[in-house]
């Protein structure tokens, strides 16, 4: 798939987030949906926003025993969504076992991409509660090998990070990165940010962009403005 920006569309409800989505006339952003609107929603969101037109990264990071995992992503290959997530720290037989349950019988499938290690888990959590005594840009390139390895598509990371995973596992294996700001814009909770055109140059393959496009007064002109600096 081409590079994109990807609009995270972190509401509550359906109708929130259709009512958002109407004010698109005549283009279809990619959408990715999370936890928060999928458990309040169900599958059936998924497939209205497809049936709409719009591609979807269904963003709910599974990690479980391999098995109960190909069984998840099978149910979730089935909704039609282009992208899908997991934890990498589920190993690697988890990661193939996920791998196996995408697969339609036409032999299509989502893209599948890993999280590294949540950008809410700093140096003093991974070595104190997680118990892993090393630098976290070493975990995280360990855990963008072993995804790579297992046959993933790619990994969420920072845009400041994309080149560093793309000189490890390669040009084609997949950054997908959240953390993007306009330039003059509020960084909200998000600390190591870049603007659109800076993830770009940093050779990001798709920006997942939420609160600078859905709080903006005019969410579509901000969706542009993305599209323009990230795509050119
Ligand atoms: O509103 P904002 O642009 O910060 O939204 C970014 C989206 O990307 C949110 O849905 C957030 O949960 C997600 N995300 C993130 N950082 C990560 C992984 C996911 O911001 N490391």
């Amino acid at each position: 798939m081409a590079k994109d920006v990807i609009v995270a569309c972190d509401f509550g409800t359906a109708e929130e987030t259709l009512a958002f989505l109407d004010r698109f006339t005549g283009q279809k952003p990619f959408v990715k949906i999370g936890m928060e609107l999928f458990y309040a929603e169900g599958p059936q969101i998924v497939r209205e926003i497809k049936q709409r037109g719009h591609k979807i990264f269904l963003d709910l990071k599974l990690h479980d025993i391999p098995n109960t995992v190909k069984k998840a992503m099978r149910s979730l290959s089935r909704l039609d969504a282009d992208i899908v997530n997991l934890h990498a720290a589920g190993s690697l037989a988890m990661m193939s076992a996920a791998l196996e349950g995408l697969m339609r019988p036409d032999g299509s499938r989502p893209l599948l991409i890993a999280v590294t290690q949540l950008t809410s888990t700093d140096q003093t959590a991974l070595e104190t509660e997680l118990l892993i005594e090393k630098p976290m840009d070493e975990v995280v390139m360990a855990y963008a090998e072993n995804a790579h390895r297992a046959g993933l598509d790619g990994v969420v990371c920072s845009p400041l990070e994309a080149g560093k995973v793309h000189d490890r596992c390669g040009a084609g294996f997949l950054t997908v990165t959240p953390g993007v700001r306009f330039a003059e814009g509020e960084k909200g909770d998000q600390k190591r940010v870049t603007t659109p055109a800076e993830a770009r140059a940093l050779g990001s393959d798709y920006i997942v962009v939420g609160r600078p496009i859905t709080q903006a007064a005019d969410p579509v002109a901000a969706y542009q403005r993305c599209v323009k600096e990230f795509l050119g």
